[in-house]
């Protein structure tokens, strides 16, 4: 679990392209709910983090897929006994949502290849990716798997997947989030508007006009946008205590309803960080887990150096429980990354680790670089791995049934 940054004293500096941009928009429309500040900063079209060139990203985080190959090898495997267990189709679409540049997609592809080739003469990879930046990595990546037919670089989901798996990395929690405020029993929405000069009320239904031509940015609680807002919690039996902030995923949720309404037979993976409901809105969460991330640095400072900057909330598990439902998905099991891993890898003691003609000195590499994504205080224990099933019976799944 990551632990809560103490707030930071924002240091001065230039706003960027984007926040001058909202300002604007702000002066002439009043703020804006939280859920579409976070949009903008993530996927604005021209300054949104998510559309420009990867070139930073290692600069501000690393996901689990970029530690080591092993993690696509094992999910190979896994997405390999998931064929079996739809009795081998003809065709089988493995779906990636959000496959950023593709490093997963390459690395499941190139394991097949070589270790799974029955399984492989039936796989077609999508590697869905809304950033055309992102996407054009695909082509280099992707290319021997594409020009065999294996391998498919799309800006959007498949219209029907009938058979097959959809699965995300670090995807959902990477959605824009409603953020609320629990204040004498009532939820208020967080607004994100131009900075007061004087001081303001403190439910407000738009921001004082003083600040007209700045453009530093605040939040503030109002009325809520949608009543989805008070239905999501309801939905879930939560409650939230006096004083606690909160996220409402509801992107997240639909986003999983509509992408499961697309599949016909098969599964739904999802790896991220997360918790189940009654968790992530308990008492140890009363700040909400909204984090910022810039240069490997964590902070609450969600309104510093709009698009330049990552923004994370935890993702809900019960709530994909829900939302999934109602496009026929039921939970097939939800173990942690270690877990995963090493309920897949222990059958041949991890020998997927090394590339066939791997040295001593890459081989001990590897191993180190195993632990990093096993470790149970950090990426092992963090990150879920959480399995939905329709239109098949639950199967047996060698990664979710623990060490
Ligand atoms: C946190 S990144 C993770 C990228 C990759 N899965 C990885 O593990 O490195 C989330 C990715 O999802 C993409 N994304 C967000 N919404 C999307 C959508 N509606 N369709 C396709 N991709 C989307 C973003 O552009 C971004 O590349």
């Amino acid at each position: 679990m990551k632990a809560r940054p103490a707030p930071e004293v924002a240091a001065h500096r230039p706003p960027t392209p984007l926040q001058l941009q909202l300002a604007e928009r702000m002066r002439a429309h009043g703020p804006i709910p939280f859920a579409d500040f976070m949009r903008e900063c993530l996927y604005h079209p021209e300054f949104g983090y998510y559309s420009r060139p990867e070139a930073r990203h290692f600069g501000d985080y690393y996901t689990s897929v970029d530690v080591h190959p092993i993690f696509g090898r094992l999910l190979a495997r896994q997405l390999a006994e998931m064929w079996h267990a739809l009795d081998c189709p003809t065709e089988f679409l493995v779906v990636e949502a959000g496959a950023g540049t593709g490093r997963l997609a390459a690395h499941v592809l190139d394991f097949a290849v070589r270790a799974l080739p029955d399984f492989y003469q039936a796989l077609c990879y999508v590697a869905v990716e809304q950033s055309p930046a992102r996407r054009h990595a695909h082509a280099e990546r992707l290319e021997a798997h594409v020009s065999r037919g294996r391998a498919i670089s799309a800006a959007e989901l498949p219209r029907e997947i009938p058979e097959g798996c959809i699965l995300s990395n670090e995807l959902f929690d990477a959605l824009p989030v409603h953020r609320v405020l629990c204040r004498k029993g009532t939820l208020h929405e967080m607004f994100v508007g131009l900075r007061a000069s004087g001081p303001g009320d403190d439910v407000v239904e738009g921001f004082p006009g003083s600040a007209m031509q700045s453009a530093e940015l605040e939040e503030r609680p109002g009325p809520l946008s949608s009543p989805e807002i008070e239905e999501y919690f309801l939905e879930q039996g939560i409650t939230l205590c006096e004083g606690q902030f909160a996220e409402a995923g509801l992107e997240a949720c639909r986003r999983f309803l509509d992408t499961g309404r697309r599949l016909g037979h098969g599964f739904f993976l999802t790896i991220d960080y997360g918790y189940e409901a009654q968790e992530l809105y308990s008492e140890r969460h009363l700040r909400g887990t909204l984090l910022a991330y810039s240069r490997h640095r964590v902070s609450e400072n969600f309104l510093d150096a709009p698009g330049e900057q990552d923004l994370t909330a935890h993702v809900n598990f019960t709530a994909l429980d829900v939302w999934g439902g109602r496009a026929g998905l039921a939970r097939t099991g939800c173990v942690s990354q270690m877990a995963f891993l090493v309920g897949l890898g222990r059958a041949n003691e991890f020998a997927d680790l090394y590339a066939p003609d791997a040295s001593e000195v890459e081989k001990i590499r590897a191993r180190l670089l195993l632990k990093t994504l096993l470790h149970p205080e950090g990426m092992g224990g963090t990150f879920q791995v959480c399995v939905h099933h329709k239109g098949i019976t639950a199967p047996r799944l060698t990664g979710l049934q623990g060490i």
